[in-house]
């Protein structure tokens, strides 16, 4: 699975980590930045990674930023996203389950490494139910639909 990380200043260090614990589970990483700590924009890379989930280039993102809010709010906006910010598994693993979240978020400034990676490890193993949560994500990406028809 490819899987696309992108963060802010804030977040490099926890990126990298992260990083390095996904490519040793296997996974085809890629990174579009920031690997600065010199202040950025966090919409940049929040896109720019969901673009590239929206596109099909990535099957899933993983973003973070200071708390992870900035960075899915910048996501959300790209087409076809369902990001959501995660700072305990439980909800990471529900995202999956109920709402076929196909980014993640997190905030550096929230969790520590450990927590992240279980975080992760819960969102990347649970897969989409399906059956009457199927009807509800075809309903939010309904309102999209209208959204654009509107011109709004
Ligand atoms: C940067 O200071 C901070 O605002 C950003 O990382 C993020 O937390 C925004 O949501």
């Amino acid at each position: 699975m490819k899987i696309v990380l992108a963060n802010d200043h804030s977040a490099v260090d926890l990126k990298k980590e992260i990083k390095e614990y996904l490519e040793e589970k296997g996974y085809e990483v890629i990174d579009v930045g920031t690997n600065s700590t010199e202040s950025c924009d966090y919409p940049v890379f929040g896109e720019k990674a969901g673009q590239m989930v929206a596109s099909g280039q990535a099957e899933r993102g993983i973003l973070i930023c200071g708390t992870g809010v900035g960075i899915s709010l910048a996501a959300n906006k790209v087409r076809g996203v369902r990001a959501c910010v995660c700072s305990e598994p439980y909800s990471a693993k529900m995202s999956r389950l109920h709402n076929d979240t196909n980014i993640l978020a997190f905030g550096a400034r929230v969790v520590g490494p450990e927590l992240a990676k279980m975080i992760v490890d819960e969102w990347l193993e649970a897969e989409f139910e399906g059956g009457r949560h199927k009807r509800r994500v075809d309903m939010i990406t309904d309102i999209e639909n209208r959204q654009e028809r509107s011109g709004n």
